[in-house]
């Protein structure tokens, strides 16, 4: 396994250019099951998770194509049924289901398991499926839904931490090619679901209110193929910026999306930190001192859970108590124990936690657990003093591309081991 090696406390500078959003694009792609057209999707990242769903895709019978950053797909038929050990490998995979259902009114993938950063249900999917018409079942690790017509319906996707990202997509899709009209109410507002919704518009759909927490979605009899370029990566690019902080650099984000990213940008302004929009850019400056700020994750337009342990990691630099409180998944703080290898001065309070920041710290090897856990470890990696090694970095893979050269491009001293 990979691991990266990082000799720490130099200051990033120069620019980075975001790649499309990797939460965009895994539904998207889904989507494409929709049409037995072409679709083509521009603005790829080149990711596993994204490779991955690839092969989803062509395993259900779609021609699946990679041209550098655009994936060209055709589905003339497929299969209703996902194989199990590739739907297991990435939960992100459930979002085929929505698509299976809505063209083939019949939809079997396995039951996604939980993960590092929580149980990851999907009864909220299954609810909007089961609202539409369709039968559910679970059994032998299979969930299957099938229903002779899908009919429109009024569904609440309201759950314990609001609302459902990949559950909202999975019905929007189902709900396309339903008899009628379908009002999700308590829908995700992530620009990941506008995106998808945009796309679906697209190829003939009819979907308004993406975006808010209502969504109307007016059954079509068919879907035709589109093109379609994938909005930039909000979560990469916070990433960048808190990387830029933390190293007291200054670099310029080209290509960002400053709307998709204003829960970020304000606690980070609220840290010290300069920002400054220049066009499509977004310009990071050092700050003259961090300030401590206490954070609670959100559904969106709150602070994302996406960027929770990235911005951990800025705080345990930042001389102070901040106060960091996780709301959307139950446990999201492997990236803790790992920190706290490197000096850091973290304790766990339940849902939050009390970050002692300002003690330099001191590289050390330490252990990726989770994608975004990975990436604040390479954060504080990059700040430290002496060297850290990241094991595991297959975890970072899944959702930033090709994290070490763009660092290098940012004068990082950062070098990726390959391990048999
Ligand atoms: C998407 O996951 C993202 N993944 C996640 O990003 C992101 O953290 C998450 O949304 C929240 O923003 C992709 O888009 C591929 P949810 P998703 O359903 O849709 C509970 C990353 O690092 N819930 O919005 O699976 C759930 O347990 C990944 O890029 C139910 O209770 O997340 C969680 O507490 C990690 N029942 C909360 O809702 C359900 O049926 C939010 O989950 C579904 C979800």
């Amino acid at each position: 396994m990979d691991s990266l090696l990082i000799k720490g406390a130099v200051p990033l500078h120069g620019e980075v250019t975001i790649g499309g959003a990797k939460n965009a694009v895994l539904p998207i792609m889904a989507a494409t099951l929709l049409t037995a057209e072409p679709c083509v999707i521009r603005r790829v990242p080149h990711l596993s998770d994204v490779r991955f769903m690839g092969q989803i895709l062509t395993w259900l019978g779609s021609d699946v194509r990679f041209e550098g950053d655009t994936i060209r797909t055709q589905a003339r038929k497929i299969k209703g049924a996902g194989d199990y050990d590739l739907i297991r490998k990435m939960r992100g995979s459930v979002c085929v289901m929505g698509p299976l259902l809505g063209r083939l009114k019949k939809a079997s993938v396995s039951l996604p398991g939980g993960c590092v950063i929580g149980a990851r249900p999907i009864n909220l999917h299954l609810k909007g499926f089961q609202a539409l018409g369709a039968r559910v079942t679970i059994e032998a690790g299979y969930v299957h839904a099938s229903a002779k017509r899908l009919v429109g319906s009024a569904i609440f996707l309201g759950g314990r931490a609001g609302s459902t990202v990949l559950g909202t997509a999975n019905v929007m899709m189902a709900a396309a090619l339903a008899e009628g009209v379908t009002v999700i109410e308590s829908a995700a507002c992530e620009p990941e679901v506008v995106d998808l919704a945009d796309f679906l518009n697209a190829m003939g759909a009819q979907i308004s209110g993406a975006g808010s927490p209502t969504v109307t979605i007016t059954g079509v009899k068919q879907l035709h193929g589109a093109e379609h370029e994938v909005i930039p990566d909000r979560i990469e690019a916070a990433t960048y910026a808190i990387a830029a902080a933390a190293t007291h650099g200054e670099v310029t984000l080209r290509g960002a999306r400053a709307e998709h990213m204003r829960a970020v940008l304000d606690k980070l302004k609220d840290a010290g930190v300069g920002i400054e929009r220049r066009g499509a850019d977004i310009v990071i400056r050092r700050a003259r001192r961090l300030k401590p700020v206490d954070i609670t994750t959100l559904p969106y337009s709150g602070f994302p859970t996406d960027v929770q342990a990235q911005v951990m990691a800025l705080m345990a630099l930042t001389p102070g108590i901040s106060i960091i409180t996780e709301r959307i998944f139950e446990s999201r703080f492997m990236h803790v124990s790992e920190l706290t290898r490197l000096g850091a001065d973290i304790e766990i309070e339940g849902p939050s936690a009390i970050v002692k920041g300002g003690k330099p710290l001191s590289g050390a090897p330490v252990m990726a657990s989770d994608l975004r856990a990975s990436a604040a470890l390479v954060i504080a990696g990059l700040a430290a003093r002496g060297t850290t090694q990241v094991n595991r970095v297959y975890h970072i893979d899944r959702g930033y591309e090709n994290i070490d050269g763009k660092l290098r491009q940012l004068g990082a001293r950062i070098e990726r081991i390959e391990e048999p």
